[in-house]
């Protein structure tokens, strides 16, 4: 009984890791965004705390708004995605040079993507001097990312940067 019993859970247990193994789906797929800081159309606040309204004294406390635009190029003028927004929080004395930029952030895609009305959701702590990359967590999405998880690296993207336009590729890696 015993042993018929441990057979038939080896049994569900072979065909269900069988399963995952067999629907296991990867992802790799990058895209820019376009940090404007600055000027009226500026699309990073600093918000509130340590150097409000002033990048030069940004420091320790520092809290950021980002409301940046995505793009599936690397300049400004191809064909715009969606938006990347969020916070990033200043939590280290020494900011990126001591590891303590803690982001929460949200890429969601609209109606030009092919991913319009989902979204990735990404946090970290952006702890490497420029120019990075940074690695940061993927928590997870929403619509067709539903049930994605995995990492992203960010890194300037220097021949379409030109202040105070900055730009950023984006790397995901994604499975389920
Ligand atoms: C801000 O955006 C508006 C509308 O797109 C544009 O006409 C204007 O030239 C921009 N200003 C700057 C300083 O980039
Ligand atoms: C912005 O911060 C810098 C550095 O602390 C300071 O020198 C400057 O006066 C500040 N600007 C304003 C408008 O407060
Ligand atoms: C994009 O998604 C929204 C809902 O999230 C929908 O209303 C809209 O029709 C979609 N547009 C395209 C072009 O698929
Ligand atoms: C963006 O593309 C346009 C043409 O589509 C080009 O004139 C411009 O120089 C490009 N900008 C950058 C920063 O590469």
């Amino acid at each position: 009984m015993a042993s018929s019993l441990a057979y038939t859970l080896c049994i569900v247990l072979c065909i269900c890791s069988l399963q995952t193994a067999v629907t296991a789906k990867k992802l790799e797929i990058s895209f820019y965004t376009h940090e404007i800081r600055g000027g009226p159309n500026g699309t990073l606040l600093a918000a509130a705390g340590t150097g409000a309204g002033n990048f030069s004294a940004l420091g320790w406390g520092s809290f950021l708004t980002i409301d940046n635009i995505i793009t599936e190029g690397p300049n400004f003028t191809t064909t715009v995605l969606g938006k990347f927004t969020g916070f990033a929080v200043m939590t280290t004395k020494g900011g990126l040079l001591d590891g303590g930029i803690l982001v929460l952030d949200q890429f969601r895609f609209g109606p030009a993507s092919k991913y319009n009305g989902s979204s990735i959701s990404v946090t970290g702590n952006l702890a490497n001097p420029p120019p990075g990359p940074w690695e940061v967590i993927v928590l997870g999405g929403t619509g067709y990312f539903r049930g994605y998880t995995g990492y992203a690296f960010s890194e300037p993207y220097l021949p379409t940067t030109l202040a105070p336009r900055f730009v950023y590729k984006w790397t995901f890696y994604l499975k389920k």
